[in-house]
């Protein structure tokens, strides 16, 4: 298959009726197992590339097995350079093979944010690449879990003008959502985001999913998420797969094996987020 931008690979999820799954992943294991669960449930998914993970010495590696394992997937794939606001770092996940990069500048004063999405959007157009922005910060670590209280939700007004000015192709939404863990159990604000909906006309996208109780996710599909992005659930079974190393496997140093099963539980919690991803929107008017 060839590579697909963020928006086509959502436009092809609605097609065959489901919302497009994001995953971080950190190495090949993970990148496997994500992989195999979107080829057995065929449904398209999006690669999502940490930052830090991209700056590591690896990272140039990683980006490159993350797109060639979407030119060699049975299903489309978007791969994604998610939260920075370096424009330097987003042309050379470009020119890596990336489809979409997520342009943060949520922690910006509101002008600064508006420039660096409209510059994200005028080198991405280029690759025919998607931009994904955020605008009210979703509080917490993208790579480590530490417990996070949410903050004030996206404003709707300043979210349509946020839109016009930036032509951001997603926008992610703060409705109650952190990334890592949840200081408090978590309740999403699905009347926002009905109000987002009806007042904005590109996909909205859900961070933070890990954590969230599976009728909230639902729910907020039906109300108009069509990306979830999803890192510490998968962290935490890729770790505790590890944890369950055998002696056996330790005593005969078999890399594969424990490779096997740690992308076995990767695949596992992919699944189960996919098929949430399978949940039915609401005709949207
Ligand atoms: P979680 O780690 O909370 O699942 O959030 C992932 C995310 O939103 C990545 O952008």
């Amino acid at each position: 298959m060839p590579r697909f931008s963020l928006t086509a690979a959502i436009a092809e999820g609605v097609t065959h009726g489901s919302i497009v799954g994001a995953f971080t992943c950190y190495n090949l294991e993970q990148l496997a197992g994500v992989v195999r669960a979107a080829e057995s449930t065929t449904q398209s998914v999006c690669l999502l590339l940490a930052e830090g993970a991209f700056r590591s010495a690896l990272g140039p590696a990683l980006c490159r097995a993350m797109v060639s394992a979407a030119e060699q997937a049975t299903v489309p794939i978007a791969i994604q350079l998610d939260h920075t606001r370096d424009l330097e770092l987003m042309r050379r996940a470009l020119d890596q093979g990336v489809t979409a990069v997520m342009a943060d500048g949520s922690t910006l004063p509101y002008p600064d944010n508006v420039r660096l999405v409209t510059d994200a959007r005028a080198i991405a157009i280029r690759y025919g690449a998607s931009v994904e922005a955020e605008l009210t910060h979703i509080p917490g670590d993208e790579d480590r879990a530490v417990a996070v209280a949410t903050t004030t939700g996206t404003d709707v007004s300043r979210a349509v003008e946020f839109v016009d000015q930036t032509g951001a192709d997603l926008l992610a939404v703060a409705i109650g959502n952190v990334h890592g863990a949840y200081a408090t159990p978590p309740l999403l604000d699905l009347t926002r985001l009905s109000r987002l909906r009806a007042a904005l006309h590109l996909p909205l996208t859900l961070h933070g999913t890990s954590g969230v109780p599976d009728d909230q996710v639902r729910s907020a599909i039906v109300n108009g998420i069509q990306k979830i992005n999803v890192n510490t659930e998968l962290r935490r079974s890729y770790l505790d797969a590890a944890h369950e190393t055998t002696r056996d496997e330790l005593s005969s140093a078999n890399l594969l094996a424990i490779g096997a099963r740690l992308s076995a539980a990767v695949e596992a919690t992919t699944a189960v987020h996919l098929d949430r991803c399978r949940h039915r929107q609401a005709q949207h008017d």
